[in-house]
């Protein structure tokens, strides 16, 4: 008999986000809000005009229209307002953890302060535990700013080391290989930041830059990281060292006009820890429990992979193997009763 995945189930399954990037689920009602509150001249007003500016086919197209969007976020409020607004829909999406990703440079190279961003971002994720939801923060470079502005960042971001889980890397992959941020991987671990790093899809030296990232810099996930397929020592090298792969249904299918259903099915046969996220949610469609859906159903994943999915999402989470226990029973009971 086929088992018919249903969206009630994929949306009620018990989950952690590891790859949303908290400008990225700036909807277009917020977007319009926050600009009408801080008289910023967006060029659009309404919401049609705003889903108007979604057009992008590559990762600089859509940084490009994301980046933009961000001058409407100036305050601390609005940085806890993003986040709130985020961690409802997370909570409707049972996401039980959540590491969200921020990007510190893209808003201090604006003139807003590094504190309203972290101060706004944390004072949601405490109040998210009213949602029943374990919010956490990741900080990531941007890749395409210098190794010095990285430095100042991760200095600037020691100030404030009880709000920050760990540290990541985003934005433009082209010609800004992980390697440029070696010494600020090295200083973070040193402080005891846990480290990831995107490793978008099928980008040029796609392969060198997730060899550096796992063999060198020593990342504990690779975001996105689906082309490790292409090199089976790498793959194992994932295995053996259980580094979590964060690969996102809905922006695969946007930039690249496949959802990497065929690599996530591989490597979770070949028991790499990879789980499904959301990455910018408002830009790409769906929140998680739409990018569950969506691979299953387009990809005929069976019930026991989309299970594996998700406890692999827990597995690869940076929280303790006591909560990690906790949330991998709440799978099993949620599934028994489904
Ligand atoms: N890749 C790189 N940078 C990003 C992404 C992404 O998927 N989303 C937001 N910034
Ligand atoms: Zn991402």
């Amino acid at each position: 008999m086929v088992e018919e995945i249903t969206k009630e189930f994929t949306h009620g399954l018990p989950k952690a986000e590891l790859h949303v990037h908290i400008e990225g689920t700036l909807e277009p009602e917020l977007k319009l809000k926050l600009a009408k509150r801080n008289h910023v001249n967006i060029g659009q007003s309404t919401i049609e005009e705003v889903k108007e500016t979604l057009k992008f086919n590559n990762l600089a197209s859509f940084l490009d229209v994301y980046y933009e969007a961000m001058n409407v976020l100036q305050t601390e409020q609005d940085f806890y307002d993003l986040a709130m607004d985020y961690l409802h829909r997370a909570a409707k999406n049972n996401v039980r953890h959540v590491e969200i990703f921020f990007d510190p440079q893209a808003h201090t190279s604006r003139g807003v302060a590094f504190a309203d961003v972290i101060n706004g971002l944390y004072r949601a994720t405490v109040d998210a535990r009213a949602l029943n939801v374990d919010a956490r923060l990741i900080m990531c470079f941007l890749r395409d700013f210098s190794r010095d502005s990285a430095r100042e960042t991760l200095e600037e971001a020691l100030k404030y080391k009880d709000k920050i889980l760990g540290v990541g890397l985003d934005s433009d992959e082209h010609n800004n290989p992980p390697m440029k941020f070696y010494n600020q991987f090295c200083k973070a671990t040193e402080e005891g930041f846990h480290i990831t790093a995107h490793a978008d899809p099928d980008q040029p030296r796609s392969i060198e830059h997730i060899r550096d990232l796992l063999e060198v810099i020593g990342v504990e996930r690779v975001d996105h990281g689906t082309n490790i397929v292409e090199d089976p020592d790498l793959v194992d090298y994932a295995v053996k060292n259980e580094i979590g792969l964060t690969s996102c249904t809905l922006s695969n299918n946007f930039l690249n006009a496949d959802m990497k259903g065929k690599e996530v099915i591989e490597l979770l046969g070949k028991g790499v820890k990879i789980s499904i996220h959301s990455d910018d949610p408002a830009y790409f469609g769906g929140y998680i429990g739409d990018n569950y859906y969506t691979i299953a159903t387009k990809f005929d994943l069976t019930r026991d992979q989309v299970i594996k999915l998700v406890k692999n999402s827990f597995e690869s989470s940076w929280i303790s193997d006591e909560q990690k226990a906790l949330y991998l029973k709440e799978v099993d009971e949620y599934v028994a009763k489904h």
